[in-house]
């Protein structure tokens, strides 16, 4: 498995292609859905205490047990750790992400339809957006059509190989998204009535918290950085020698949760402002479910003159920072059949691609399986996978080679405090915490 191996070409490109993974539906489609159903305020606190205790020691994890032993996320643990039953962490990795894409595809099918709704101007004339986004749901066909039409477009991203698929689309892409957010942003602020829908974001209250508030927003934060699964592990892979893991992981990190807290800042000043019944707003929040960014966008598009225009990019780029994360999904899986399996990459590809479609299909038809897919995967196997390589590199993993990783051979000035507290982060506090708030989700 040591054979010559692509890397990422530059600086830009890794942190491009890292945080393409990370930035994606998950940031703009399921954080606000999270964070209205999780009662605004206090579940964002809760995520960014995940986002800093767990999300940054595990990024710099994954990484490390990706660029030392150079395999995909299964080869990673049995390259590290021969003979002993690690592999089996990096085998739930691979499933989890069949299992992501299973109805993640389908969300990415939403953005086409939508794109190919507001190129058309039909996205322009609908009265009742709740109505329009519900005939969507209604239509399995129509789901997926679009479904395996995005499939495919990943598909064909991971044959064409790493740098130039991954690494170019990323670093284009990016700043596009990030600035049409803003432009959005501003005017969803400007709005009126837009201040109860910020205070619902960033004015603490316990009015809506749940008990799971914890175990939800713990599952969303290792969604939305890509974590658990060892989608960091086999893009630590391609990364070489002078790659600075600790800052690569700090900058995923921000950049990611700048897009997630930008998309609320979206989402929630522009449905407060324009509901007609401002007493049931967050009821209607909850129930939109994961219709919430399908209902309120074209809502607020239409408040900007040229809307056609500006829902067209925005479902444009949407549908691009979800292609930069399908395409670091099915790349773990692929791998993971090349590699293990020596499969060829085409014939990799092509049954992740089917076993997909098949997955994707049945959550098209089913709301019940679509969740089911949602909810193991974010609140279940992303943790378990994030506890154990917590484990695996914090207690089994030779310190010094870690040190040795995390300072680039020691050519890094990385602060030993800083070394210390990264080891102790993982040793003693990421997995108990894991397992308490796991218990608590659960029992709670
Ligand atoms: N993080 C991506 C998003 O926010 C989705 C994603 C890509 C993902 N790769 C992953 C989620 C690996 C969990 C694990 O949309």
């Amino acid at each position: 498995m040591n054979e010559k191996r692509v890397t990422f070409a530059s600086k830009v490109g890794v942190i491009a292609a890292a945080a393409g993974s990370a930035v994606g539906l998950g940031n703009i489609w399921r954080f606000p859905s999270q964070t209205a159903d999780g009662g605004g305020a206090i579940f964002i606190l809760v995520y960014l205490g995940c986002i800093l205790f767990f999300g940054i020691p595990l990024i710099i994890s994954e990484f490390i047990v990706g660029r030392s032993s150079q395999a995909n996320t299964a080869g990673a643990f049995h390259e590290l750790a021969p003979g002993a039953p690690w592999k089996w962490v990096g085998r739930l990795g691979v499933l989890t992400g069949f299992i992501i894409m299973g109805f993640y595809m389908v969300v990415c099918g939403w953005t086409l339809d939508y794109l190919v709704q507001s190129l058309t101007g039909s996205l322009h004339k609908v009265n009742d957006f709740s109505a329009n986004f519900t005939s969507l749901l209604n239509n399995p066909l129509r789901q997926i059509f679009w479904m395996i039409l995005f499939t495919l477009l990943t598909a064909f991203f991971i044959l064409s190989g790493v740098k130039k698929g991954i690494e170019q689309s990323s670093k284009i892409m990016m700043p596009m998204l990030f600035l049409i957010l803003i432009i959005l942003a501003v005017r969803a602020i400007l709005l009126e009535g837009a201040s109860s829908g910020l205070s619902f974001l960033f004015m603490p209250s316990l009015e809506h918290v749940k008990p799971t508030v914890f175990l939800d927003a713990m599952g969303q934060a290792f969604f939305s950085l890509s974590l658990g699964m060892g989608c960091m592990i086999t893009y630590g892979s391609y990364f070489n020698n002078r790659i600075n893991l600790t800052k690569t992981a700090m900058q995923v990190a921000v950049l990611d949760t700048m897009v997630a807290i930008l998309a609320g800042v979206i989402i929630f000043p522009a449905a407060f402002a324009l509901t007609a019944n401002p007493g049931t707003i967050v009821d209607e929040l909850v129930a939109g479910g994961p219709g919430l960014l399908f209902i309120t966008l074209p809502g607020l598009f239409n408040q900007m003159p040229v809307s056609m225009l500006w829902a067209a990019m925005f479902f444009c780029l949407l549908a691009l920072a979800a292609l930069t994360s399908t395409i670091s999904l099915m790349e773990v899986v692929t791998l993971y059949l090349h590699e293990e399996y020596r499969l060829s990459r085409k014939m990799s590809t092509f049954i992740v691609t089917a076993g997909v479609i098949v997955l994707g299909v049945i959550s098209s038809i089913s709301a019940p399986f679509f969740n089911l897919l949602d909810i193991s995967s974010a609140k279940f196997m992303l943790p378990i996978g994030g506890f154990f390589i917590s484990l695996f590199v914090g207690w089994y993993l030779d310190k010094k080679m870690v040190y040795a990783q995390l300072t680039n051979q020691g050519t890094l000035k990385t602060a030993v405090g800083f070394l210390k507290t990264y080891i102790f982060l993982l040793r003693y506090i990421v997995p108990p915490a894991i397992l308490a708030i796991f218990v608590y989700g659960l029992t709670g």
